[in-house]
C-alpha cells in the first residue's frame, strides 16, 4: 500500500488537446515524441517560485534561509500571486554514502531534506531541489547523478520533491539528450510526478527534443554571478530566448534563467522591463532575489497579477519581436485565453521613444475599435481606432493588453493552504478521520470543481466542495483493518480553465497515515 497511488494514464477527455500539442512540439524532430506533461499534467503554465542561486550562490544556503524565504514568500503576497516552488539550489544539501545512497547534510539542514519538504508543503508551497547530470555539481561540493540516476531520483521522490533542476557540470562528454532522457526514465521509475528542469544552458539544443523529457530547459548561459545582477547579460539572454519562441507551450518551456528583479544593480525601470520581458516570453518566473528584504517597488513588480497573467496565460504562447521602431522593440504574437492580445513596447535606448502600435501589429483588423489595458498603470482606455500611441522612457516598457471588449479577465491563480495532510490512527479501532485542504482561485472566473483522480487506496476517500472562490478537499481516512505502519498516497486532481476549456496544471498533494 506504500508509494504513490495515482495512475498516470490520461483520461480520454484530454486526448484531442494532447494531439494538438504533440503536433506543435515535434514539428522539427522526433515524430514519435510525446509531451512529458501529457501524462503528469505538470507545469501547463510556466513554473513560478524562488531559487537562492542568483542572490546567494552557495552561501548561506541552509535550512534557515530556505524556511525564512518560504515565510517571506507567503508574507509578501508572492504566494497569493502564484509563486509556489522553492528550495535549495547548489546548497550543499546532500552527500553520497559508500553504499551509493544519498543522505541529507544534517549540519546545514537539521530537519533533513524530507523535513524541509514537509515545512514547505505545510505552507501550501511546492518543494524544489537541485542536482547535476555529471559526476559532481558545478563547484564539486555535491555528488552528481551520473551512474546513480535511479537511486538518486528515488531519493528525491522520498524527500517529496515536486521540482528538480538538473545542472550540466562535470558531464565529461555525456550527450545531453541521452543523459537527460535517462534521468527522465529514472524519475518516472521513482513514481512521483515531478517538474523536471533541464539546465544544460542550451547545450544539445534542448528546445528540439526536451518537451518529451522534461517541462522546461535553460536556453542560455547564467544570467549573472551570485549577487551581481547584470543588465547586459539579461538583454543577451532575452535576445537568444526570443528566437526560440516556437518551441514553447503548455508543459514545455524555454527558460532564459531565473529572475534578477530586485537584486542590486538594476533600477526600477530595468526591474519592470526585465519582469515584463520574462512574462512576455512565457518564461518560468523563478525569483532569485532576497525575499526577506524587498523594497515596496520590488514587491509591486513581482506581484503584479496583471503582468503575471500574461506569463501564466493558459494558451502558453511565447511572444516575440514583431517589429522594431528605431531601437524600440514591439513584442506581440501572444494571443491570450480570452481572445485579447498582449503587447510589449520595450525601449532599450537612452532617450524616450514615441511609438505607434498598429492594430496589425497585434493581429486585429484596422476597422475594429479596441480597448487597451495598461498592465503597469492598471488603467483601461478605449475604444480606440487604428493605432495605439505610447511614449516609453529609457530602459522602460509599456505593457498592454488589447481587446475588442473592455473586460480583461485574469486566468486562474491557484493557491493552496497546504500540500500535505498527516493522520495518526490507532490500530484495530474503526476510527474515521477527516482533514481538509483548501485551494483558492485568485483569478477572476469561477472554476468548476476539481476532479479527483480515481485509484486512491481503500483507506482514503476525497470529496470536493465549493464556497466562493475556495474549494475544499475533504480527506477522509478509515484505518479499520490496517496493520501498524506508515501509509502514503499522492492525490491528483484535474481541472479546466472555464473560458478556454484548456486543462489546468494538475494539483497534487500528499496524504500520510501513521497507524500505531
Ligand atoms: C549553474 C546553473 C546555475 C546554478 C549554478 C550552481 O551555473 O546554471 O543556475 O544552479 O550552476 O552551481
Amino acid at each position: 500500500m506504500k508509494g504513490p497511488q495515482m495512475k498516470l494514464a490520461r483520461s480520454l477527455v484530454f486526448v484531442p488537446f494532447a494531439l494538438l500539442l504533440a503536433i506543435r512540439v515535434v514539428s522539427g524532430e522526433d515524430p514519435a515524441a510525446k509531451l512529458r506533461a501529457d501524462a503528469d499534467g505538470l507545469a501547463l503554465t510556466p513554473p513560478m517560485g524562488w531559487y537562492p542561486w542568483n542572490e546567494f550562490g552557495q552561501e548561506p544556503q541552509n535550512e534557515a534561509l530556505i524556511k525564512e524565504t518560504a515565510d517571506a514568500l507567503v508574507r509578501s503576497g508572492m504566494k497569493d500571486a502564484g509563486y509556489a516552488y522553492l528550495g535549495p539550489d547548489e546548497g550543499i544539501c546532500f552527500s553520497r554514502e559508500a553504499s551509493g545512497k544519498l543522505t541529507s547534510n544534517l549540519a546545514r539542514y537539521p530537519s533533513g531534506l524530507r523535513g524541509l519538504g514537509d515545512y514547505i508543503h505545510a505552507r501550501g508551497l511546492k518543494y524544489a531541489l537541485y542536482t547535476d547530470a555529471g559526476t559532481r555539481t558545478c563547484s564539486k561540493a555535491m555528488p552528481g547523478t551520473k551512474g546513480h540516476e535511479f537511486e538518486d531520483m528515488k531519493a528525491f521522490a522520498e524527500w517529496r520533491a515536486d521540482y528538480v533542476k538538473i545542472d550540466w557540470c562535470n558531464t565529461e562528454g555525456q550527450n545531453p539528450k541521452q543523459a537527460y532522457t535517462r534521468l527522465r526514465d529514472a524519475q518516472l521509475a521513482a513514481g512521483r510526478p515531478i517538474v523536471f528542469s533541464l539546465c544544460s544552458w542550451g547545450q544539445g539544443e534542448p528546445w528540439k527534443w526536451a518537451a518529451a523529457v522534461g517541462h522546461l530547459w535553460r536556453t542560455t548561459a547564467d544570467i549573472c554571478g551570485p549577487g551581481k545582477a547584470s543588465w547586459s547579460m539579461a538583454m543577451q539572454n532575452a535576445a537568444a530566448n526570443e528566437k526560440l519562441y516556437a518551441a514553447a507551450g503548455p508543459g514545455h518551456w524555454n527558460d532564459p534563467d531565473m529572475l534578477i528583479t530586485g537584486m542590486s544593480g538594476l533600477g526600477e525601470a530595468q526591474n519592470r522591463s526585465f519582469f515584463s520581458l520574462w512574462c512576455m516570453m512565457a518564461s518560468p518566473l523563478i525569483a532569485g532575489n532576497d525575499l526577506r528584504n524587498m523594497t515596496a517597488s520590488t514587491i509591486e513588480i513581482l506581484t503584479n497579477r496583471e503582468a503575471i497573467g500574461i506569463d501564466q496565460d493558459p494558451l502558453g504562447i511565447e511572444g516575440r519581436i514583431v517589429r522594431k521602431d528605431g531601437e524600440a522593440e514591439i513584442w506581440a504574437g501572444k494571443r491570450l485565453f480570452d481572445g485579447s492580445q498582449a503587447v510589449l513596447v520595450f525601449n532599450p535606448a537612452s532617450a524616450p521613444a514615441p511609438v505607434e502600435v498598429t492594430a496589425g501589429d497585434v493581429g486585429f483588423e484596422k476597422s475594429v475599435p479596441l480597448y487597451v489595458r495598461d498592465l503597469w498603470k492598471h488603467q483601461t482606455s478605449g475604444p480606440l481606432a487604428g493605432s495605439i500611441r505610447v511614449t516609453v522612457a529609457p530602459n522602460d516598457v509599456a505593457m498592454l493588453r488589447v481587446s475588442k471588449t473592455d473586460s480583461f479577465p485574469l486566468a486562474p491563480i491557484i493557491v493552496a493552504d497546504s500540500y500535505r495532510v498527516a493522520f495518526q490512527a490507532a490500530a484495530n479501532k474503526s476510527q474515521k478521520l477527516i482533514e481538509p485542504i483548501t485551494v483558492r482561485n485568485n483569478g477572476s472566473s469561477a472554476l468548476p470543481l476539481w476532479n479527483v483522480r480515481a485509484g486512491l487506496p481503500a483507506w482514503l476517500s476525497v470529496t470536493v466542495g465549493q464556497s466562493g472562490n475556495a474549494q475544499t478537499f475533504s480527506n477522509k481516512v478509515s484505518a479499520a483493518g490496517l496493520a501498524k505502519g506508515h501509509y502514503h498516497a499522492l492525490v491528483r486532481a484535474d481541472n479546466r480553465e472555464p473560458l478556454s476549456g484548456l486543462p489546468m496544471s494538475a494539483l497534487y498533494y500528499d496524504v500520510d497515515l501513521e497507524v500505531e
